[in-house]
């Protein structure tokens, strides 16, 4: 087998034989395979696209170049969520105790932030103490205490993805739905989850910008999971508006808490309850009903376990930024708009986010909104409220916001609805 036979097949538009998948993955990941070949393989992949059996073969192989982690020893059943990624989306946070509070069990393997929108691991780190690497023997013990458990994924889980990602993301071939979705399943599969609910955010503050893409993002990757024996779902929600009111680390651990308090934004506390219901039904656990368990207290209960459990203190005052700056509305009437790229780009440009990966975040940087489309507002009553650290920050926050909300006669009949559809195999 040689490389430039696997690329040709994919650029005159191919089928790839279950044994080219194979080698090529293994090759490239042993260092056989050269970048600028797999760089080319990309690109034929994403110019020509891959079948279901193609894909899955893919997904496979990635999982094959690394561990794939095993909870057989829990007394219950596992199951976890997996977002594409959004501006404000804070779900995770009350998610996973919500549901270990119910009778599931969430084995979480998550991200730091790069670009616009927020990485979990970077939110948690925002409380003093808190632990994102732990060992497998460590999530097991976590696991066993709080029933949840949010961690970093260590280098041993498919490392030809992560050879990949990197390359595709300095090679223009990110956006293909066979490599994207194959990317973000072969990690799923190999973190060991027995059941899986997808949130594909649709919208301009996500990676999908329209609802075809993001329905055949999801339907490919429901398909994988399925295929894997992995009992898949997915929502596609909306991303044309921020998630709550909170954007940025330590603004967004606050808001989760008031959420898993009992209170909190209603669009937030809308899709934690109905992911987590779908994780629930997924796993089937009948257990508590999520509703039940953020009023009677138990899923606070879960989370202090779970942050304790990783050297946090969940009692510990945030961080805050040194400063903050208040936008007000230019004019009465209705939010009609608030665009989500624009506010996640603003609270990247106060701190809240990264521009190389080896950057630090500022925990306290970030966006309070104030309102939310649909909201009446009056002339001179404060939309929003930046935090940053260094005043210096706000000017190029305030270009990012240009033009990024509108407010006009009409309501918010132009917003997507908040979960827009519900994919299943
Ligand atoms: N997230 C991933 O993990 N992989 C991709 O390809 C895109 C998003």
């Amino acid at each position: 087998m040689d490389a430039i036979d696997v690329i040709v097949t994919k650029r005159d538009g191919r089928e790839l034989s279950r044994e080219q998948i194979d080698w090529v993955i293994d090759a490239y990941t042993g260092g056989v395979v050269a970048d600028e070949q797999m760089s080319s393989l990309a690109m034929a992949i994403l110019l020509n696209g891959m079948n279901r059996r193609e894909i899955a073969e893919w997904t496979q192989a990635m999982i094959r170049s690394g561990a794939r982690m095993d909870w057989s020893a829990l007394p219950g059943r596992t199951t976890d969520k997996h977002s594409t990624g959004g501006v404000g989306d804070k779900i995770t946070l009350p998610l996973a105790p919500l549901v270990a509070a119910c009778g599931g069990y969430v084995p979480q393997l998550s991200g730091r932030g790069l670009g616009h929108t927020g990485g979990t691991l970077d939110k948690l780190e925002s409380i003093p103490g808190w632990r994102a690497l732990l060992s497998n023997d460590e999530m097991l013990d976590v696991l066993n205490k709080a029933g949840a458990v949010i961690c970093a994924a260590g280098d041993g889980l498919a490392p030809a993805d992560k050879k990949l990602y990197a390359l595709r993301d300095v090679t223009g071939t990110v956006e293909s739905i066979p490599l994207i979705a194959s990317s973000i399943m072969s990690k799923k599969i190999a973190e060991g989850t027995g059941a899986l609910v997808l949130d594909v955010k649709v919208g301009s503050g996500a990676f999908m910008k329209t609802v075809e893409r993001a329905r055949e993002l999801a339907t490919t990757m429901v398909e994988l999971g399925t295929d894997a024996g992995v009992n898949t779902v997915a929502l596609l929600t909306a991303m044309d508006r921020p998630l709550g009111r909170a954007v940025g680390n330590a603004l967004e651990v606050t808001e989760s808490v008031e959420v898993l308090a009992g209170g909190g934004p209603e669009d937030v506390v809308e899709l934690t309850v109905r992911l987590a219901r779908e994780m629930l039904q997924a796993a089937g656990v009948s257990g508590k009903d999520p509703e039940e368990a953020l009023k009677d207290g138990s899923a606070m209960d879960a989370w202090r376990r779970m942050i304790t459990a990783q050297g946090g203190d969940p009692d510990a005052l945030l961080p805050k930024a040194a400063e903050t700056m208040e936008i007000t509305a230019p004019s009465s009437g209705v939010l009609t708009r608030l665009d989500a790229y624009g506010v996640g780009l603003a609270a990247w440009r106060l701190g809240a986010g990264r521009e190389r990966k080896e950057d630090p975040v500022s925990f306290g940087a970030g966006i309070m909104l104030h309102a939310k489309p649909g909201d009446m507002v009056r002339q001179g009553q404060p939309l929003m409220t930046l935090h940053a650290d260094e005043t210096s920050r706000f000017e190029r926050a305030l270009a990012a916001l240009e033009g990024s909300y509108t407010i006009g006669e009409s309501g918010d009949r132009d917003l997507l609805p908040l979960v827009i559809d519900r994919i299943t195999a």
